[in-house]
C-alpha cells in the first residue's frame, strides 16, 4: 500500500509518502514566522500552511519517486490542533484524493505520535507503553494492539513542551524553547535549584507542570532579575536554572513512565512528540529502563516532531483495519485519543 500523508495541525507543514510501512519521503517545513511572537499565532499558521502545502506535497512526491496516480490513498490529520491550520491540510488532502479518485482517510494526530515508533526497525512489540510528550500533549498510553489503546494518565494543566516553551520565554531564549533549554542545561547543575516535582499522589499517572513553571517565575522575581523586561543573570546561573527546571520535568516523566510499565507488566516503552528529542529525557529513561530490563524506543528527530510520515502510517493502519474516517470527516480542534 502506497500512501501520501499530510500534516498541518500546528506550525509544521509536512507531507510524506510511505510504501508498505517504509518511508520513501518525509518533507517538513517548520514555520519560522512565529518565533518573534514567542508562540504559534493561529492565523499566521493557517496562512503559512496555505502558502506551503502545495509545494511541500509536490516535494514529498518528487523525493519519493512515486507518481500521484500510483498512490493507493491519501491520509490527512483532522485533529486535534488549530482549527484553521487543520482545515488547510484536511481540505487539501481531501481535494487531492478526490482529484485522483482514491480513498481519503482521516488521522488523529495523537495516534500519529503514538504509533510513530512503528516507522522504525526494530519495532516495539505489543503490548507497549507510549509516552507522548509534545507542546500540546503529555500522556501515558497503554497500547495492546493497533487502535486498542487506553490513556492511563495525562497532564491536568500544561503539556511538558508548553512548560519548556514558557520557561524559555521567561529567560528570553526564543521559541520553541525546548531545544534552547536542553542545550543550555548541559552546562548547568541540575541540583542548583530545588524545583517541585508534582507526583499527584501514589499510583497516579497524571501530570502537572504549571507548578514548576510558576516556581521558575517566582525564583526569577525573588531575585529581582525579571523586572523591566530584562534578565540580569550570569550565563552559569541561566544554565543552572535550565538544568534544574529540566531535571524537575524529566524526573517526573521518567518515574511515572517506569512505574506504569511495572504496574501493567509491559516490557517495551515508546516515546514520541517534540519533547522526546530532549537529551536528558533520552538519557534518563534509557538508563532507568535498561536497569529495569525494559526496552525504550525513541524515534529519530524527523519522526519526533510533527510529520507526515506518522500520519501516512496511521492512515495505512486504519485502511487495513477498515476503521478510518473518510471524506465526510471534519476538522476537530479538540479531538482526543
Ligand atoms: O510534537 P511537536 O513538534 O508539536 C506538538 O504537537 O506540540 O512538539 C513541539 C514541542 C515544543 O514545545 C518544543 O519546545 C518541544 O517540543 N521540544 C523540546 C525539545 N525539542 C523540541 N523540549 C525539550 N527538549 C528538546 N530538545
Ligand atoms: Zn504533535
Amino acid at each position: 500500500m502506497t500512501l501520501l500523508g499530510i500534516e498541518t495541525s500546528c506550525d509544521e507543514t509536512s507531507a510524506a509518502v510511505i510504501r508498505e510501512g517504509a518511508v520513501l519521503s518525509n518533507v517538513i517545513s517548520s514555520q519560522l514566522v512565529h518565533a518573534r511572537f514567542g508562540g504559534v499565532v493561529p492565523e499566521l499558521a493557517s496562512r503559512a500552511h496555505q502558502r506551503l502545502v502545495t509545494e511541500v506535497v509536490g516535494e514529498a512526491l518528487r523525493r519519493s519517486g512515486v507518481a500521484a496516480r500510483d498512490l493507493d490513498a491519501v491520509a490527512g490529520t483532522y485533529g486535534p490542533g488549530l482549527a484553521g491550520a487543520l482545515l488547510v491540510g484536511l481540505s487539501f488532502a481531501k481535494g487531492f484524493a478526490r482529484g485522483l479518485r482514491k480513498p481519503f482517510v482521516g488521522v488523529n494526530h495523537i495516534e500519529g505520535h503514538l504509533y510513530s515508533n512503528l516507522l522504525m526497525e526494530p519495532q516495539p512489540e505489543y503490548p507497549f507503553l507510549g509516552l507522548i510528550v509534545s507542546g500540546g500533549h503529555t500522556m501515558i498510553v497503554l497500547v495492546d494492539g493497533p487502535f486498542r489503546h487506553r490513556v492511563l494518565g495525562q497532564t491536568r494543566d500544561d503539556a511538558a513542551g508548553e512548560a519548556f516553551d514558557k520557561v524559555a520565554k521567561m529567560l528570553f531564549l526564543g521559541y520553541p524553547g525546548g531545544p534552547a533549554i536542553d542545550r543550555l542545561a548541559r552546562a548547568g547543575n541540575p541540583r542548583a535549584v530545588a524545583f517541585p516535582r508534582a507526583f499527584l499522589g501514589e499510583g497516579s499517572f497524571d501530570f502537572s507542570f504549571s507548578g514548576v513553571k510558576t516556581a521558575v517565575l517566582y525564583h526569577l522575581r525573588d531575585r529581582g532579575v525579571h523586572a523591566g523586561g530584562t534578565l540580569r543573570l550570569a550565563d552559569n546561573e541561566v544554565s543552572d536554572l535550565c538544568a534544574s527546571f529540566q531535571a524537575a520535568v524529566v524526573d517526573v516523566l521518567v518515574e511515572k513512565t517506569l512505574s506504569a510499565a511495572h504496574r501493567y507488566g509491559v516490557r517495551d516503552i515508546t516515546v514520541a512528540g517534540g519533547v522526546s528529542a530532549n537529551s536528558s529525557l533520552r538519557a534518563g529513561l534509557s538508563d532507568r529502563a535498561a536497569k529495569a530490563g525494559k526496552r525504550v524506543f525513541f524515534p529519530p528527530l524527523e519522526y519526533c516532531m510533527d510529520n507526515g510520515a506518522m500520519i501516512a502510517l496511521v492512515g495505512s493502519m486504519r485502511l487495513r483495519a477498515g476503521s478510518g474516517p473518510g471524506f465526510d470527516v471534519n476538522a476537530e480542534a479538540n479531538l482526543s485519543l
